[in-house]
Parts: structure tokens; sequence; C-alpha cells
């Protein structure tokens, strides 16, 4: 695989440091232990993905670097006020390597400061002016609270189907890549077909680092990803790598009941994960998750194709492949 990420990071650089200091101006909040806190989650080293493909899906056409910094900065500050509430749901205890706000302050004090950075963020979108940028914005909020919403409502089942889960994982997490690279097209003055394009680019490489993020929480450890491992299980969310395990098992056998077991929240100790988590990982059904994932970002690098500028087109490309290279 191709992975020329210190390039993509060196040329935007000066773009990204741009986005940096709106982020960090807009999460200040007024109470200094609260604004410490959450200066410290913003500057705690998040990839910044999702403004770098607003930034590269705007890159090609008519870019004011003004309107284009603000709304990457929204973008990047209503995923911070996503994680916030999405660990709070989660009660994770782990973000970025450090303890979360939810395992420091009260439940309220948390859900608060998550809807004070959404409102940040808002402020962020009204800032380029433009009212369709506003709608993306808002319609992205409402497909996370739909996406996170269904996780919720789905948890403990494990008689959902693939379209339930791709339904899911677009809304928490496809769609914000999806509305950052809608946004970057159109507010640099991209042709309709275009932006079309880069919001489809944008929604596969979501979909596959969300499917990429699920192989993570049941193939890594803890310490190499920043963030409590084996989690999904814990809370009963069924991800793709558990469906294809448990369609592959013979209902009667004793790994089907042990699954079952963990998945329904009959046996939450440490041990029954653990020895699910063993049995999915010794199984074909992390290679086979895998396939999938190249397969979406091989599907999101076609639709690049009609970006106009080459070196762009190349750097967007290579995006694709950064969802491959992460931790936390
Ligand atoms: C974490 O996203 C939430 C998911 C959608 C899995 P990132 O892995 O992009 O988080 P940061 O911003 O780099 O910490
Ligand atoms: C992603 O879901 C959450 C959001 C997009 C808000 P997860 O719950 O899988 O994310 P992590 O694993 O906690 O980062
Ligand atoms: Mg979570
Ligand atoms: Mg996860």
């Amino acid at each position: 695989m191709r992975l020329r990420t210190r390039d993509v990071f060196t040329t935007m650089r000066p773009d990204l440091l741009r986005v940096e200091r709106r982020v960090e101006q807009a999460a200040t909040v007024d109470f200094p232990v609260v604004s410490s806190l959450v200066l410290e989650l913003v500057r705690a080293g998040g990839k910044r993905l999702r403004p770098l493909v607003l930034l590269l899906a705007g890159r090609a056409y008519a870019p004011d670097p003004d309107v284009l910094t603000a709304a990457a900065a929204g973008i990047e500050l209503l995923h911070t006020a996503s994680l916030v509430h999405d660990d709070t749901v989660d009660r994770s205890s782990l973000r970025r390597g450090r303890p979360t706000l939810n395992s420091m302050l009260t439940a309220g004090s948390v859900i608060l400061l998550g809807d004070y950075l959404f409102a940040q963020s808002a402020m962020l979108a009204a800032a380029t002016q433009s009212p369709r940028a506003v709608t993306i914005f808002a319609s992205t909020l409402a497909d996370i609270c739909d996406g996170q919403l269904r996780e919720i409502f789905d948890a403990h089942r494990l008689d959902q189907s693939r379209g339930d889960y791709e339904r899911r994982i677009y809304g928490k997490t496809a769609s914000l890549f999806a509305g950052a690279a809608e946004m970057g097209a159109l507010l640099s003055h991209a042709p309709e077909s275009h932006i079309a394009a880069l919001r489809a680019y944008g929604s596969d490489i979501g979909l596959a680092f969300q499917v990429i993020d699920d192989i993570l929480d049941l193939r890594e450890a803890t310490d190499d990803l920043g963030k409590p491992a084996g989690n999904d299980l814990r809370q009963g969310t069924v991800t793709l790598p558990t469906m294809i395990y448990a369609a592959r098992l013979d209902e009667r056998s004793a790994a089907a009941a042990r699954l079952r077991a963990v998945v329904q929240g009959e046996n939450e100790s440490a041990e029954a994960i653990d020895e699910v988590v063993h049995e999915i990982r010794a199984s074909s059904a992390l290679a086979e998750t895998t396939a999938y994932a190249v397969e979406l970002t091989e599907r999101a690098k076609a639709h690049v194709r009609i970006c106009p500028d080459q070196e762009t087109r190349s750097m967007l490309e290579d995006v694709a492949d950064l969802v491959w290279n992460r931790s936390a």
C-alpha cells in the first residue's frame, strides 16, 4: 500500500496550523479548570483527518483560505463535541491516551460542555456565511445523532443485518467525512458534479474508517489504541467482525452460547469478553472485514478521479490510505 503520510501533512501544514488556532480559540471556556481540560483534549493530538479532507476537497477549485479555515475548524470541533458525548454514552475512560472528561466531571457538566462545543462549531459553520454549508452542518449533526441512537437501540441484539450496521456507521462516522468533503468543495465553488463526487469520496472513507475502528477495537491492545480495547463487546455493540463471526457459528455450539451471553449482557466479566475477543481473532472474521474496508478505500479513490488537479488528487488518494495508518 502506498503511504505518503508525510507528504500530505507537510504540504497541508500551514493550512492545518490556521485551523488549529481557530479550534483552540473556539474551544476556550470561561471556567479555569474546565477550560484547561477541554484545551488538553483539543491539544492531545487528534489526527485532524476531517479538516484535512475538507481542505483538500476545496483545494483544486477556488478556495478562500478564511472561509475554509472556519469551516474546517467547525468540522473538527463538531467531531470533538461528538467524542465528548460519545465517551459519556459509552462510559469510556480513555481518549487520546488521557482520562476522559466523563471520568473526571459529572455527567450533567460533560453533556453541557459537549453542547457548548457543538454551539461553537455551529458558529464557525455560520462564519462561512453560506446557508448551504450551515444546512450541511446541521444535517450532519442530525445524522450523527441518528447513528449514535441506532447504536444504542441496536445494542445487545445479534439479529441485525449488515444493512443495519452500514446505516449506523454511516450516521455516526461517515456522515461527518461526507459533510466535510461536500463543504470544502461547495465553499470553493466546485461544479455540482464534483461536489457530489467528493461527498461520495468522504462517505466511503468514513465508512472504511469506522469499519477499521471496529477491527482495531477487537485486534489491538488498549495501550496502542489510546482508548479502551474491547469496548464494543463490553457495551453490547455488534460490529461487522462480530456479525461475520456469529454467522459462521453453529448456533448450538458452546462458542455461540458464550457470544450470546456477552452480547446480551448476561455475562459482563472481563474474562468472558476476553475469551470471545480471542475467539473472534482466531476466526476469519477480521480478515474478511479488512477485505471490505480495502474495497471501500478503493471505491473512495475512484470518486476522486474527477479532481482537476493532479497533486490534490494524489493527496486525496493518500488520505484514503491514511485511514489504515492510525491509533487512538
Ligand atoms: C474517533 O475518530 C471516532 C471514530 C469515528 C472512530 P478519530 O480516530 O479520527 O479521532 P481523533 O480525532 O484522531 O482522536
Ligand atoms: C464513533 O464510535 C463515535 C462517534 C463518531 C461520535 P465509537 O464509539 O466506535 O468511537 P470510539 O471507538 O469510542 O472512538
Ligand atoms: Mg465510543
Ligand atoms: Mg470504536
